[in-house]
């Protein structure tokens, strides 16, 4: 492509994309060319003020400076705005009867112990305890052993260890299992609570001017991973959370609510190991074959 000519309102989405016309990268052409032609369209449709440009560029500009090794907030900005949910639907559209991907968001850790098959992943002995179980299957039926089921969740007031070092035993509820033969599993943990995404910066001062709450319904995030399978990243949700149908990140999936059953009964009480009512969640996950 040559120079569009010199640059002006009507021309400026090509005469742009025409000075990238020697780019090394084509990928890199083609995504910057689609980038200008939707920018422009949009500025264009907007009309901004320069103090209305301006105010952008400062927010973005605090986006940046809120960013640390462990704050990601242009993540958070592209979660709140959706485009994480919709980069996660384009990669990893399943085949039927696959369960469902979700966000992997910014509290998982690597590290995490791998725990013999039904340890509590609960610490400090806080919250209303749960049993969670399932099989892992493909999408055949058929169970899959040697899965590896990396677990996470906040506690019962809404906060994930690494949100309160110090106060929450290192590690606390997250665990590693795997399945034997049968593809079953099963692992002790509290109910989760709903939990706001870190709202203080500038991507929480953009969901309060536009009228939103940050909150997250109550979840429990899993990385499953299994021999000749795609990895699924997912959770599972409290389908009677009070925000399940307004998470901040639009992460929720009705194939993803799990039942939370209140056990109340002494003989199944005593049967899993607790000696209070606990909530039984059974869920099964299936994997597409890779
Ligand atoms: C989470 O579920 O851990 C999460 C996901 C997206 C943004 C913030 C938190
Ligand atoms: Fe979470």
């Amino acid at each position: 492509m040559t120079e569009q000519g010199f640059f002006t309102e009507a021309t400026s989405a090509e005469v742009v994309i025409s000075r990238n016309a020697k780019a090394s990268n084509a990928r890199l052409a083609e995504v910057m060319a689609i980038l200008t032609r939707h920018l422009h369209a949009a500025v264009k449709e907007i009309e901004p003020t320069e103090a209305e440009w301006f105010q952008a560029i400062q927010f973005l500009t605090a986006t940046g400076q809120m960013c640390t090794d462990w704050r990601q907030e242009f993540i958070l900005l592209s979660d709140v705005l959706g485009v994480s949910m919709l980069v996660d639907a384009i990669n990893n559209r399943k085949p039927s009867g696959a369960s469902e991907s979700t966000v992997l968001g910014p509290f998982h850790v690597a590290d995490a112990p791998e725990l013999p098959m039904g340890a509590d992943i609960c610490l400090d002995q806080k919250g209303e305890p749960m049993l969670v179980r399932g099989t892992i299957r493909s999408t055949d039926g058929t169970p899959l052993a040697n899965a590896k089921i990396d677990v996470w969740q906040a506690n019962d007031e809404g906060f994930y260890d690494v949100q309160q070092k110090g106060i929450q035993p290192d590690f606390n509820l997250r665990g590693v299992f795997r399945t034997g033969a049968d593809g079953s599993y099963w692992f002790k943990g509290v109910k989760p609570k709903y939990y706001p995404i870190p709202d203080d910066g500038p991507v929480g001062q953009l969901l309060k001017t536009l009228g939103r709450h940050p909150y997250r319904p109550a979840h429990l995030h899993y990385i499953i991973e299994a021999p000749d399978h795609a990895r699924l990243v997912t959770h599972i949700f409290d389908p009677d959370d009070p925000y399940i149908t307004s998470d901040a990140v639009f992460g929720v999936k009705e194939s993803l609510l799990a039942k939370f059953d209140r056990i109340t009964d002494p003989a199944q009480i005593a049967k899993a190991g607790f000696d209070k009512p606990f909530f039984l969640v059974d869920h099964d996950f299936i994997l597409a074959p890779s």
